[in-house]
């Protein structure tokens, strides 16, 4: 059932147009992450539905209700930043206890909210440390509980990870998935980062410029993108255009094709951007026999322990297609200047249609490779 709905929500800031006609519905219990390059406005969208920012038309419900001009201290919303902004010089039980106090509930009612919420985050004891005695992670569980203790409609959290080191940051996710989830707390999540949005969400809302390029579980996202900026954000991959033939079949132009699955909503004539994900593609020495194939040349390879990533340039297909492959202790390596071939099945071979906002080349991924 719908719980948050948002509708059209627009906000300028003078010239500017940071969100545009932002349209999602969110069901009780729901963790969202909504994902895209800096400055698209994930958090001018976090801080509407927070009420820190007033939005310029469109509207926000909750649980049915409109709460669009409702003040911030008024809606039952907890909020995660980035710097945690604890506050230095109140305890981890004070911090924790903030939202209850303000909302007047009695020092019983303070404690008991607290000692559960401790205990979720797994740091009894606690409660008298201040926030410098605390490490990077345990600041950020503080901060985690503080917005889930006064027990919250919904919680928003705007890249509560992004301080801490890749390792902490990886058992972190799964440290507030398990939270949300012995909560139950709708929960709002921003990255910038592609793989925390896939792994974390239950549907991730990819925005671009202002605008939402979809709204959709996590494997439709990856394997049916709507708009080519979602396929060339959402994992790294080699883009060639074309125009579909048959249903199951890409003309790329000189005599070159590609075998695809057939997807409804196509139709032969559509101009597709047609997407090769590294690691879908194999390589091999030999031609294979199956599949999609295109010769190639090995341009470069970068050795990374457990993994090689290979270069290949596709004269055929005038680019140069990145391939990951696992490799054991014992395998052999290509090297620079080899023949090869590329294959790739045609139920791996992801596509979108072309629409006129991304006729243009989109190239977001480096503004979003993991820190
Ligand atoms: N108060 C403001 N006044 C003017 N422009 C603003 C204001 N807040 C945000 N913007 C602009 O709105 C756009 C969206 O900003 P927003 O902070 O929402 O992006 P973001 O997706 O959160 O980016 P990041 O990943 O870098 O945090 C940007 O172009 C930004 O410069
Ligand atoms: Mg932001």
């Amino acid at each position: 059932m719908t719980y948050l709905h948002i509708d059209n929500l627009t906000k300028r800031f003078g010239n500017l147009t940071a969100v545009q006609d932002v349209s999602f519905s969110v069901d009780e219990g729901e963790f969202v992450t909504v994902v895209g390059p800096s400055g698209c406005g994930k958090t001018t969208t976090l801080r509407m539905i927070a009420g820190l920012e007033e939005p310029t038309s469109g509207t926000i419900r909750i649980d049915g209700s409109d709460i669009t001009s409702l003040p911030a201290y008024r809606r039952d919303i907890g909020v995660v930043f980035q710097d945690y902004a604890l506050f230095p010089h109140k305890t981890v039980f004070e911090n924790i206890a903030f939202g209850l106090k303000m909302r007047g509930e009695d020092e019983q009612t303070q404690r008991e909210a607290v000692d559960e919420m401790l205990e979720i985050i797994d740091l009894e004891g606690y409660e008298d440390t201040y926030p410098h005695e605390c490490s990077g992670g345990e600041q950020q569980r503080v901060a985690v509980a503080r917005a889930l203790a006064f027990d919250p409609d919904l919680v928003l959290m705007d890249e509560p990870l992004s301080n801490l080191d890749k390792k902490l940051r990886q058992s972190m996710r799964t440290e507030l998935k398990r939270i949300q989830a012995e909560t139950g707390v709708t929960t709002i999540y921003v990255t910038h980062n592609q793989t925390e949005a896939l792994s974390m969400g239950d549907d991730i809302a990819v925005l671009n410029d202002g605008q939402l390029q979809q709204f959709d579980d996590p494997k439709r996202v990856y394997r049916e993108p709507e708009a080519p900026f979602v396929a060339d954000f959402l994992g790294q991959s080699s883009r060639v255009d074309g125009v579909l033939e048959t249903p199951s079949r890409v003309d790329l132009g000189d005599g070159n094709s590609v075998a695809i699955s057939e997807r409804d909503g196509f139709t032969p004539g559509d101009e597709v951007a047609v997407f090769l994900r590294n690691e879908l593609v194999s390589i091999a020495t030999e031609q294979p026999s199956t599949g999609n194939v295109f010769e190639g040349i090995v341009t470069e390879l970068d050795y990374q322990g457990g993994e090689v990533n290979y270069f290949v340039d596709v004269p055929s297909l005038d680019i140069s297609v990145q391939v990951s492959t696992v490799v054991s202790q014992t395998d052999s390596f290509l090297e620079a200047g080899m023949d090869v071939w590329m294959q790739i099945d045609p139920s791996d071979v992801i596509y979108t249609r072309i629409d006129d906002q991304s006729r243009t080349e989109v190239s977001p991924a480096e503004a979003a490779v993991e820190q």
